[in-house]
């Protein structure tokens, strides 16, 4: 079945965002329009400053936005409450922070257990899935360790565990390889892949064409509005001259 038959995962209606007032005023989004379906990986491309992390905020429900609305498998999340929206993060989204955002004073294992701990399961569960969700991502050694005793890429990693622990129906990352090398880059837009063809929906912000590759679409951002798509089998076809597959 095609996926732009079932309902999006994430649908962004015209929305925008603007921070500060008068004189200072900046319009980060101008009127976004996106779905993301089950089964889809989308790259955010764009400059610096054009409303990439802006747009995954919103999308995530970590910021509102002046107008607009966001959808999360159906529900208008930007008229949930603050305990039914913290819920709905808990359970539905998994975020990958442009700068990580561990709690520095839990260890690896911990930071990727607090979630589903938060979200009632036992310690003991919790724990087994966070160690399995470490395993994955190639750090199960060091998961009794804290944030400040791992290098940049480790802690990165770790983020990356703990935004896919549970099962996220919606996976956003920001800039999830910054600080790895392009091997561990690779494996981890793999497990991202992966997770997305399972059914999850994902976005991430890259700077990279290599790992944007990953991506079933990408969508470039400029002054905050969308400028351009590109769908990866009409670069496909493009570059092998077959006509596009899906
Ligand atoms: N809290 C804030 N207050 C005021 N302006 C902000 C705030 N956050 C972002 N902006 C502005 O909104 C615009 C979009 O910022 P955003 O962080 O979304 O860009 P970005 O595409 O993620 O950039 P980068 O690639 O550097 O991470 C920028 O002009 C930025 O200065
Ligand atoms: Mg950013």
């Amino acid at each position: 079945m095609s996926t732009q038959q079932q309902q999006p995962v994430l649908s962004l209606r015209n929305l925008t965002r603007v921070h500060g007032s008068g004189a200072t005023e900046v319009h980060a989004l101008r009127g976004i329009d996106l779905d993301v379906h089950p089964g889809e990986l989308v790259a955010v491309m764009g400059p610096s400053g054009s409303g990439k992390s802006t747009l995954l905020t919103i999308a995530g429900g970590l910021d509102n936005p002046t107008s607009g609305q966001v959808f999360v498998e159906g529900t208008d999340i930007t008229a949930l409450g603050v305990n039914g929206l913290a819920a709905l993060r808990r359970r539905s989204i998994g975020y990958v922070f442009q700068d990580y955002n561990l709690i520095p004073a839990l260890t690896a294992a911990e930071n990727v257990a607090l979630p589903r701990e938060l979200d009632g399961i036992s310690a003991r569960k919790a724990r087994t899935e966070a160690l399995a969700a470490l395993a994955e991502m190639d750090l199960g050694q060091l998961a009794d360790r804290f944030p400040d005793e791992m290098s940049g890429g480790q802690q990165q990693r770790v983020a990356i565990a703990r935004a896919l622990v549970g099962d996220r129906r919606l996976v956003l990352a920001d800039e999830p390889t910054g600080a790895l090398d392009s091997e561990t880059g690779e494996s981890v837009l793999a497990l991202l892949r992966s997770r997305c063809d399972a059914g999850a929906a994902g976005i991430m912000v890259t700077h990279e064409p290599r790992f944007a590759a990953w991506a079933d679409r990408v969508v470039f951002l400029r002054d905050g509005a969308v400028v351009d798509q590109t769908l990866r089998s009409d670069a496909d076809s493009l570059l092998t001259g077959r006509a596009a597959q899906r």
